[in-house]
């Protein structure tokens, strides 16, 4: 049986399944969701293996190979056509034109479920989906359940990163309008012990562990795989939680709603947000792997078979790589291949990256303006860092999206800012080297200056012409 099936055999069934890893019911073989590539805009759906079963990750690789690709749409597998897709703008706007937030990446959260390869949704800061016209959902004081099985090391304070019931028209209307997952180290409303991240309720214009509306004894968090649960009816709410990996949930908090006024009753509109706050704040990140929101309150029982069989699913990390191998230690140069720079190799002019010609016989000055010494991803060693050969301690980082050479603060932010993951080269040359936090977001060379750009978007360094040749590069050992 899938989730699904125990939810709807527990006599509260799924209004919404949503997962790009695998089928949430034992008989589903639809489209689990679809995807979007750069280079002719064309879109496929992405459907399990088998019924019941994982992803075709082998699919989308297919289908997106040697471009870039964007996770359009995340189906519902309840057969009630509560669909995710790309947020409109709300009481905040999104990046995108007409302040819709961003799509995600499809390759930025690789795993493994038993072995076969699928993909969950990286989403950075800026990213959002919704549906704001769900059949089925709770409404008022109506009881629900959902959960979730997050990345519990991709996070952040931002607001806010959530999965769940929202508001219809992507406005705060109030305390109690929302009832859905958080996750991550805000600490503007509630939050738990030690430093988080903790599992929070979204309540509107709350994040909340427990019933105080500031602290409450709710754990920090640790776990790579992290299932979260969250139900809610008629004064009476429970956060739950456990290794999705491995093991059994523990009740987090289980008890009345929150002392504050607005939050009993409930007032739930019903539309089901992911990634976004219920007024489209955008801010946060996190990653997610599956999710559904149920009818009715969940019974324990319930939710620990649901644990049982996520943790059967067997999700384990995999690799964040492809193409050349970017040994740690060693001293690289990266040689531009769009057609009329290919003499140009990233390079940096103070704190400024930039393109800029080199051979045998330039200074070594300028040669070592142009070398990076490859090092652990400093957020993440599945990935590499680029630190300057001559300003040893400083590094390539994003800021505001341009690239930068800056000394290392030590920041959660700059680690992040910080961390690259290479792949085989968009345009079959060399590497492709996309930013670990901004998955749709590469190393890209325009007017001869460094950003993060990505294959089309509202930044003039986001141009679609030209863009696989421009984040395309030939690494090489250096200048002797
Ligand atoms: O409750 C926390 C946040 O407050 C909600 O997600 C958002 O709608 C409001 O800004
Ligand atoms: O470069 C994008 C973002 O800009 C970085 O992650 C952040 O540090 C800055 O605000």
């Amino acid at each position: 049986a899938g989730p699904c099936d125990l939810y709807a055999n527990g006599g509260t069934p799924c209004i919404a399944a949503h997962s790009t890893t695998r089928a949430l019911y034992n008989s589903f073989s639809g489209a689990l969701y679809q995807v979007k590539r750069g280079s002719d805009n064309t879109t496929t759906n992405i459907s399990p293996l088998s019924a019941g079963g994982v992803a075709n990750a082998g699919a989308q690789d297919t289908f997106c190979a040697r471009t870039t690709c964007l996770i359009s749409i995340i189906y519902d597998q309840s057969g009630r056509g509560n669909h995710l897709t790309q947020a409109p703008p709300g009481g905040f706007k999104g990046p995108e034109a007409n302040g819709y937030d961003n799509l995600a990446s499809a390759i930025g959260a690789p795993v493994t479920l038993n072995g076969q390869k699928a993909y969950g949704v990286f989403s950075p800061p800026g990213t959002g989906y919704r549906n704001n016209a769900v059949s089925g959902s709770a409404k008022g004081d109506q009881a629900e359940g959902m959960y979730a099985v997050l990345d519990g090391t991709h996070y952040n304070s931002g607001c806010c990163y959530d999965y769940g019931n929202a508001e219809t028209n992507s406005l705060d209307t109030g305390n109690g309008h929302m009832e859905a997952i958080y996750f991550g180290d805000s600490t503007y409303w509630g939050s738990g012990t030690g430093s988080g991240p903790w599992l929070m309720a979204d309540l509107e214009n709350g994040l909340f562990t427990g019933r105080n509306p500031k602290n409450n004894p709710a754990p920090s968090i640790s776990y790579r795989f992290f299932t979260t649960i969250l139900k809610g009816g008629p004064n009476l709410w429970a956060l739950r939680g456990g290794n999705a990996a491995s093991g059994t949930l523990s009740t987090y908090f289980s008890g009345a709603r929150p002392t504050p006024s607005g939050y009993n009753p409930m007032s739930k509109e019903g539309a089901i947000i992911f990634g976004i706050g219920g007024d489209n704040s955008v801010s946060a990140q996190g990653t997610f792997y599956e999710g559904v929101v149920t009818s009715g309150y969940p019974s324990d029982a319930t939710e620990n078979a649901v644990q049982a069989n996520i943790v059967a699913a067997g999700y384990a990390t995999a690799s964040l790589t492809s193409g050349d191998s970017f040994t740690v230690g060693s001293s690289i140069s990266l040689r531009a291949t769009t057609s009329g720079y290919t003499d140009r190799y990233l390079a940096h002019t103070g704190a400024t990256v930039n393109t800029q010609v080199v051979s045998s016989s330039s200074a070594t000055s300028l040669k070592q303006q142009a070398m990076w010494t490859v090092r652990a991803g400093l957020a993440n060693s599945g990935c590499v860092s680029f630190e300057s050969r001559d300003q040893p301690g400083s590094f390539i980082r994003h800021y505001d999206f341009v690239l930068k050479v800056n000394a290392n603060d030590g920041s959660k932010a700059f680690r992040e800012d910080a961390t690259f993951c290479p792949q085989a080269g968009l345009n079959g040359q060399g590497s492709s080297i996309r930013a670990w936090g901004y998955p749709t977001r590469w190393i890209r060379h325009f007017d001869n200056v460094g950003y993060v750009g990505s294959n089309g978007g509202v930044k003039t360094f986001d141009n679609a012409r030209a863009f696989g040749d421009d984040v395309s590069f030939v690494v090489g050992s250096g200048f002797a």
